[in-house]
């Protein structure tokens, strides 16, 4: 029998999510408090004939029989909470609810909700129908087994789940990436480099390794025949030096404008879609080479 997967809020990331879910051969259940997000899920289904894709005005329908819900509604705590108290005397006795918040933390999401143990964060990054990696991690309530579960079925959706032991503002991947975004925007602020010159230092230098292997393996390799033990020698000393010259660069409107304008120059006049689909096509060709 297919699973059947409730996806709750069909915006830019549950829409894709749906996507992600149906490319495993799963179903979906979909709901959205707008009904014009049908229009997105009827290509869906043109694009997926024979796969089972409901839409539901009432959220509780949209729950019903289903083993796994992913909620991407919007970023608002209280917004959530209230879509949480709206399930739960619709859920099934072992379903489990994932939210795919950026921000928020699981132990916030879950008070008060009697399935808190089967509530936990399943942090997707955009566009979730192509990136694998899902971050699982669980608030104080939530059981061992459920951060189990939720890893084995993003694992089972072709996903590379990984397993966050403590709950942090922003979970992992996006902490890592607001530090590069400090330094991008510190080197703009401070003027010693221009928004394309910033990017080149990403896409020229550090992204390409990125795409095959992270800091841990690239400072491996930095380390020479040594390793990383020879590298935390002198070169890390030298690079924890950096951490102490970082600054916490301030978003003036002044530096926002420039930002803005510079960045514009860069990406150019382009439909929002050509540059997606860009962006997609560039994404999946990365990952095969891998
Ligand atoms: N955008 C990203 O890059 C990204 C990446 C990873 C995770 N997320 C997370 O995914 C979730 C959804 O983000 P998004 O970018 O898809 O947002 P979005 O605004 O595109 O979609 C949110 C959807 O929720 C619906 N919705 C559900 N309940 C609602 C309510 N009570 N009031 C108003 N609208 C309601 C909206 O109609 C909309 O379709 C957020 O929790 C966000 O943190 C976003």
């Amino acid at each position: 029998m297919t699973k059947i997967i409730a996806v709750l809020g069909c915006g830019l990331i549950g829409l894709n999510w749906a996507e992600a879910f149906l490319n495993a051969g799963f179903g979906v259940q979909c709901w959205d408090p707008n009904e014009n997000v049908q229009s997105q899920i009827n290509a869906l289904r043109d694009r997926f004939s024979g796969a089972k894709i409901d839409y539901f005005s009432r959220v509780e329908e949209a729950v019903k029989g289903v083993e796994f819900v992913q909620e991407s509604g919007p970023e608002r705590l209280e917004v959530k909470r209230a879509l949480y108290q709206d399930i739960e005397n619709a859920l099934g006795a072992e379903t489990i609810v994932a939210s795919s918040t950026s921000t928020i933390m699981p132990s916030d999401l879950q008070q008060g909700l009697s399935y808190a143990a089967r509530f936990v964060i399943g942090h997707p990054f955009n566009p979730p129908h192509i990136l694998p990696l899902v971050e699982v991690v669980g608030g104080n309530l939530t059981s061992e087994a459920t951060v189990n579960k939720a890893y084995d079925f993003y694992a089972a959706v072709g996903k590379q789940p990984i397993k966050l032991h403590v709950e942090r503002m922003g979970h992992l991947a996006n902490r890592i990436q607001a530090a590069v975004w400090r330094e991008s925007i510190d080197a703009v602020a401070s003027g010693q480099a221009s928004v394309a010159d910033v990017e080149l230092a990403v896409t020229a230098a550090l992204g390409p390794r990125w795409a095959l292997m992270g800091q841990f393996e690239t400072f491996d390799l930095a380390g020479g025949e040594g390793g990383m033990a020879n590298f935390l020698g002198d070169i890390g000393s030298a690079i924890e030096a950096l951490w102490d010259d970082a600054q916490r660069p301030v978003m003036t409107d002044e530096l926002k404008v420039k930002i803005i304008a510079e960045t514009k120059k860069l990406v150019g006049e382009r439909e929002f879609a050509d540059k997606i689909n860009r962006r997609d096509e560039f994404l999946k060709a990365v990952l095969a080479a891998k």
